[in-house]
């Protein structure tokens, strides 16, 4: 048995029934224990495997007694749990395929080391990204650039190194030519434009339907100092693994027009995690099952092509990393409005919502078993505490009356929330990750925040 905890259930309120035990190991027992956090005291059970079993109620309320509030929680696990999903669903009936890890949807140090460490590669959109993962330890052959603004030393760079690269636009591709050679061609991928829900066609990428582009296209690559070896397209309009079908297609459909065989075609990230009941009650379009829409796009391409196809390389953010994190934040007062219940908290939306997507992530107040139940009639609005009006959380179902001191437990915040956290108001949270029992990024001090050091 791993002393890894499992925090993605909700942490039942007191009126949903017996709470659901987790595994807590010697360390983390020790841990709790030289804090004499007196709520573990005559709590702790002694399991068959010769570990300590806590409620999530028990077990959050010891970190955020430990490490104060708001406080994010990391799961890596889930992570690496998400990206086999994907990748033994994609190669059962097409081999020659890859999932890459996109670093911009949560570039915390700890997870590039985990993920490299398991045989993926970092799709980075910066050089600012790709320092990141090198630091982490990324060679030139585990990282995959995109991103539409590449300097012509980034493409040097790439270049120099090798780096598999998709090119945005027929400036970019027109840079190449200056700098591949005719002894060693600078070998490429050009980004395709998607077309988004309403119609229109995305800002990224080349416009393949666009003549003049696609006559600029035809003519640059005759020069034999560039070899157009991938191609690439990426949207998240739709999730749903027929429109993975549709971008191979699209792709393939393209090489042909420009007469190339290419070695790859990668179909970008856009793809959902598995949502809790209060997510899929916001969304307006069903979720495929991850491994079900990566058998799907993988049956598609060997019908297309046998075991003689191009690398299909898929790029998720959301999917594999939505449930890797939570976030703790404790409540600070509760007040009436005529509107309705409204509670506030020292957490912030731009901690858990950062991109202010309309779907919210699931709120839950914090309570153990043996809570008395004092039943609110009503919701209740969770505010932050910056002083915006804007910030709203998410809403807290109906259960026991929020208290002053109560934790609040946010689901679903590892994709788009920890990275993009401004220094507003409020300092960033730092992380503690369950597997190493550590805290892996700290709350930063004032001498870290933007034009306040020296
Ligand atoms: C090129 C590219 N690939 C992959 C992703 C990951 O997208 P998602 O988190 O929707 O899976 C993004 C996100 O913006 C992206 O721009």
């Amino acid at each position: 048995m791993s002393s890894r905890n499992t925090i993605s259930g909700h942490p039942r309120s007191s009126n949903s029934g017996p709470a659901k035990k987790l595994f807590v190991s010697k360390k983390q027992e020790r841990l709790f224990r030289t804090n004499e956090l007196e709520f573990l005291d005559d709590r702790l059970l002694q399991s068959p495997q010769g570990l300590f079993m806590l409620t999530p109620a028990e077990l959050f309320s010891g970190l955020a007694a430990q490490y104060g509030t708001p406080l994010y929680l990391l799961d890596v696990q889930k992570v690496l749990d998400a990206m086999s999903t994907l990748r033994d669903g994609l190669s059962i009936h097409y081999p020659n395929s890859e999932i890459t890890y996109s670093v911009k949807t949560n570039y915390l140090s700890h997870i590039l080391r985990q993920v490299l460490s398991h045989g993926y590669r970092l799709e980075v959109v910066s050089r600012h990204e790709m320092m990141l993962a090198q630091e982490n330890g990324a060679q030139p052959n585990q990282l995959l650039l995109n991103g539409p603004v590449k300097s012509l030393e980034d493409l040097n760079y790439c270049y120099q190194h090798s780096i598999d690269l998709n090119l945005d636009s027929v400036d970019e591709l027109q840079a190449a030519t200056t700098i591949g050679t005719f002894e060693k061609p600078f070998r490429l991928g050009l980004r395709a434009a998607a077309t988004l829900k309403n119609g229109n066609i995305s800002r990224f990428g080349i416009d393949f339907g666009d003549s003049e582009a696609v006559g600029q296209i035809r003519n640059l690559i005759q020069n034999p100092c560039i070899e157009v070896i991938g191609l690439h397209t990426h949207h998240s309009s739709r999730r749903d693994a027929q429109s993975y079908c549709d971008r191979i297609d699209h792709l393939s459909q393209i090489a042909e027009m420009l007469e190339i065989k290419p070695k790859y075609l990668d179909i970008g990230g856009g793809v959902g995690s598995t949502p809790p009941p209060e997510i899929a009650a916001q969304l307006t379009y069903p979720i495929d099952d991850p491994k079900q829409l990566a058998t799907i796009i993988g049956k598609h391409a060997f019908e297309k092509w046998g075991s003689q196809g191009p690398r299909i390389i898929l790029e998720p953010g959301i999917a594999v990393l939505a449930e890797s994190m939570n976030y703790l934040t404790r409540i600070v007062s509760v007040k009436n409005r005529g509107t309705g219940q409204i509670a506030v908290c020292d957490g912030s939306l731009f901690d858990v919502n950062p991109l202010r997507s309309t779907v919210h992530p699931p709120c839950h107040l914090l309570t153990s078993n043996d809570d008395p139940s004092e039943p609110s009639a009503e919701p209740t609005r969770l505010y932050g505490g910056t002083c915006m009006e804007i910030d709203q959380i998410g809403t807290l179902p109906v259960g026991r009356t929020p208290r002053p001191g109560d934790l609040v437990h946010v689901s679903n915040v590892g994709a788009y929330s920890a990275c993009l956290a401004p220094q507003f108001i409020i300092p960033p949270a730092p992380i503690y990750s369950v597997d190493s029992q550590k805290i892996v990024r700290q709350r930063p001090t004032l001498g870290n925040f933007i034009g306040a050091g020296k």
